[in-house]
């Protein structure tokens, strides 16, 4: 098993880049079923999650290159519509390609994703939306069976603005008959990128970035490249790194408004926030100051994807800082870790209560999900002596070269085995 082996106290300072971002390439990768060409992808982070991507695709009957950041999809000729649960399960948003098989082949049989490490992740909305552009599914045991006899556009509400349920409705309403429409529809920058990878091929999308979405129904062959949006979860990461250290960090290759959530609280800690053009650089050398109640919330609300990160840079604080978790039920796992640091947070529910300490001591600390287990890198570079996070392998679904880019701008991280497994 690997591990993060971290010595706390070093202050960060430097330029980083931040690569693509997972969740839009990931969704883009199972839009490539609906080109019957190749798609080339340029700046495709080296993620597990994006090897997980290509192993789906493979079995599908696609044929991929992939070279360090670029990776070409042959998606030409399809053989199957079945994705197995040993494939399924590598990736939690393996369901996004639901909607693109269906719509590819007709139909398709995957397994359900079952719940995760931050609870119940239903996917009712996705197979409702589907019924309603004429799927025919069935769900049986761990199996969700789609036939598509006849799809046809139509008007679809979306109960809550789920991303995965609008990308999968997007997806297999570019193949149905006529033109759909998706109200209440999320509005995260990666819905756009993936309105701008469907208009590339030449299928005729708008409103993304808007609660409604509006697909008109084609079969398109065609090739295309694109360069998918930078990571701006990453990215916040990076700068959370900053303000949890007092450094002084620029982050290049980003998309500034994007992060505009993120750099707002961290800009009510104390810290200062200057926006290039596409960069953002923050200082965080004043002392910091606990922030106004944290609501996640659909984007351009607080991300949830940035919630356990903003909580490590308010674990030395000065004052409490609340933090409600609306997206996910069980997004607080990472807080009992951090509580080995010495750190003081009170939670029930899907509230928190972070109030700063002093000073946090290394400990050995265990992530059991990617954003928790970058928050807890993060808690340790600020900790006092040396601190081991083990469950690496969840962090390395979302970040390329985690350890490489903070060590490059001055922490001390290094990755180890443990002996023994
Ligand atoms: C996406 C992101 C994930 C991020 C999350 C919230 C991708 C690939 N994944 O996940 O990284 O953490 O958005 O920003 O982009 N829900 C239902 N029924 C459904 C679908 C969702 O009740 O059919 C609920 C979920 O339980 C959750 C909420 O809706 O409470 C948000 O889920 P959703 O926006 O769908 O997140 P994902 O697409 O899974």
């Amino acid at each position: 098993m690997e591990i993060f082996r971290i010595s706390g106290g070093k202050t960060l300072c430097g330029t980083a880049r931040v690569h693509g971002a997972k969740n839009s390439v990931l969704p883009i990768m199972a839009a490539s079923l609906l080109a019957r060409g190749t798609t080339v992808i340029e700046n495709c982070p080296r993620l597990s999650d994006v090897g997980a991507a290509i192993k789906i695709l493979t079995h599908l009957g696609c044929k991929i290159e992939r070279d360090g950041e670029r990776v070409a999809i042959n998606s030409s000729s399809v053989t199957r519509c079945d994705i197995p649960h040993e494939l399924m399960r590598e990736m939690r948003s393996s369901v996004i390609f639901l909607g693109a098989v269906l719509g590819r082949c007709g139909e398709a049989v995957i397994s359900t994703p079952g719940g995760c490490e931050l609870g119940p992740r239903p996917v009712d909305l996705h197979i409702s939306a589907l019924r309603a552009l004429g799927a025919e599914i069935t769900v049986d045991g761990g199996n969700i069976s789609c036939r598509a006899p006849k799809m046809r556009g139509g008007r679809i509400t979306l109960e809550f603005p789920s991303v995965g349920a609008t990308e999968n409705t997007m997806l297999c309403a570019a193949c149905c008959q006529g033109e759909t429409v998706i109200s209440n529809a999320a509005r995260e920058p990666e819905i756009w990128d993936l309105q701008r990878y469907l208009t590339r091929l030449g299928y005729s999308v708008s409103g993304a970035g808007t609660p409604c979405v509006t697909v008109e129904g084609a079969s398109i062959s065609a090739s295309t490249d694109m360069r998918v949006i930078p990571d701006r979860i990453v990215a916040a990461t990076y700068l959370a790194a900053a303000a949890c250290t007092g450094g002084d960090v620029e982050i290049t290759d980003v998309i500034p408004r994007h992060l505009a959530a993120a750099t707002d609280a961290l800009a009510g800690m104390g810290c200062r926030i200057s926006e290039g053009r596409g960069s953002v650089r923050i200082n965080a050398a004043e002392k910091k100051r606990a922030i106004r109640p944290v609501y996640t919330s659909p984007y351009p609300g607080f991300p949830t994807d940035v919630q356990p990160q903003l909580m490590a840079a308010c674990l030395s604080a000065e004052g409490t800082t609340v933090f409600v978790e609306n997206i996910f039920e069980n997004r607080y796992r990472h807080a009992e870790e951090m509580k080995r640091l010495g750190a003081d947070i009170k939670t029930h529910g899907r509230v928190a209560m972070v109030t700063g300490v002093r000073r946090l001591r290394g400990a050995p600390v265990t992530s059991t999900d990617l954003r928790g287990g970058a928050a807890l890198v993060l808690a340790a570079l600020t900790a006092e002596g040396v601190s081991e996070v083990s469950g690496v392998r969840h962090i390395d679904r979302g970040y390329d070269d985690f350890e490489g880019v903070l060590r490059s701008l001055g922490a001390d991280v290094g990755r180890a085995e443990t002996p023994g497994n």
